[in-house]
């Protein structure tokens, strides 16, 4: 039985030592076997030849289970190096996603009239032409109405070129006193370095009982707006023109490139135009059935202010989905 222990010492692998448990520990293995040949040995020998064996076995036993110990940390320790990570190695990054900055710059407005108290509102993008123009006055020979200025359906209806409509239909919907916004898209046949088919509007309404609002309201409403979202910048408003608002205004701020002093950006005037408002025209509180009341309104582009907020000088780049762009935002 000693060349087993020889063996034992010269098994190389886990395989090797399981070979060799099943030959000799096995049920058909040799020690069974010798145990099997007790019956043969004479009674009066039997308790030495079994002590003999017994002891036998306790020493087989425990040279195996140490050699197997030692087997085990060896095939752990080969299992670790070859699964060792290189954790200097360069793996990419997982691309994370951000808002777009139009929608973060809209997120912005929202708020800020939202802690006003303004409701959000929403309209549908496909318009009749009742609450895209008649509604807001604006009459048959407007060019905005034109089928060169405006995506027209085959059934008659268009697609949204304002966020104006949205005022016809809160109004129509509920009764004064109203403060709204509506932030959505609108569309246009338009495309060039500052224009696109498609750009975001906000649109801004307030409406009470006669007297109640005025257009000093208006002017702190926006001026409070403005330096929210660009700093602090002077605001001038300009007498100007809109169909659905009497009298109406072109607001603008000192440039926020040059401070004022005039540049490329505000085309050496010191000034950047960044919305239009006015008193809502008595010809649209007629269209939507209300009486004695006064209402100011007031619309704005979103990307024209992502853009003076972000300092991108071409519009379109904000609907390319160019990731080097977007990965700014993040
Ligand atoms: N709807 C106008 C446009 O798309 C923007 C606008 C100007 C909205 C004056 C208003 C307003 O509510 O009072 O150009």
């Amino acid at each position: 039985m000693e060349h087993w222990i020889e063996k034992i010492d010269a098994a190389e692998t886990l395989e090797d030592l399981e070979a060799i448990r099943i030959a000799l520990f096995g049920k058909k293995g040799e020690l069974s076997k010798a145990f099997a040949q007790m019956k043969n040995v004479p009674a009066e020998e039997k308790p030495k030849v079994a002590k003999e064996l017994n002891q036998l076995k306790q020493r087989l036993t425990k040279i195996f289970e140490e050699k197997k110990e030692r087997l085990e940390e060896k095939a752990l320790e080969e299992k670790l190096k070859a699964e060792s990570i290189d954790v200097s190695l360069y793996t990419p990054r997982p691309q994370s996603g951000a808002l777009h900055p139009v929608m973060k710059t809209m997120d912005k407005i929202i708020e800020h009239f939202a802690s006003l108290n303004f409701s959000v509102e929403a309209g549908p993008l496909v318009e009749d032409e009742f609450h895209n123009f008649e509604a807001l006055n604006l009459p048959d020979y407007h060019p905005a109405r034109d089928m060169q200025d405006t995506f027209y359906f085959k059934d008659g209806k268009l697609l949204r070129t304002h966020t104006s409509p949205v005022q016809i239909r809160t109004m129509m919907r509920q009764k004064p006193p109203i403060r709204m916004i509506c932030p959505g898209s609108v569309f246009r046949r338009d495309f060039d370095l500052t224009h696109t088919p498609q750009f975001n509007q906000v649109e801004g309404l307030m409406v009470d009982e006669k007297g109640k609002v005025s257009f000093a309201n208006l002017k702190w409403i926006l001026e409070d707006f403005l330096r929210t979202m660009f700093g602090d910048v002077d605001v001038r408003f300009r007498p100007s023109f809109f169909p659905f608002t009497e009298p109406s205004a072109e607001v603008d701020i000192s440039c926020i490139f040059c401070e004022g002093k005039g540049c490329r950006v505000c085309s050496q005037t010191g000034w950047l135009e960044v919305l239009g408002c006015g008193m809502v025209d008595p010809n649209v509180f007629k269209a939507v059935g209300y009486e004695n009341v006064s209402g100011y309104a007031f619309g704005l582009g979103v990307e024209r202010f992502a853009m003076l907020l972000h300092q991108i000088p071409d519009l379109r780049s904000l609907f390319e989905g160019d990731l080097r762009l977007l990965e700014q935002f993040q």
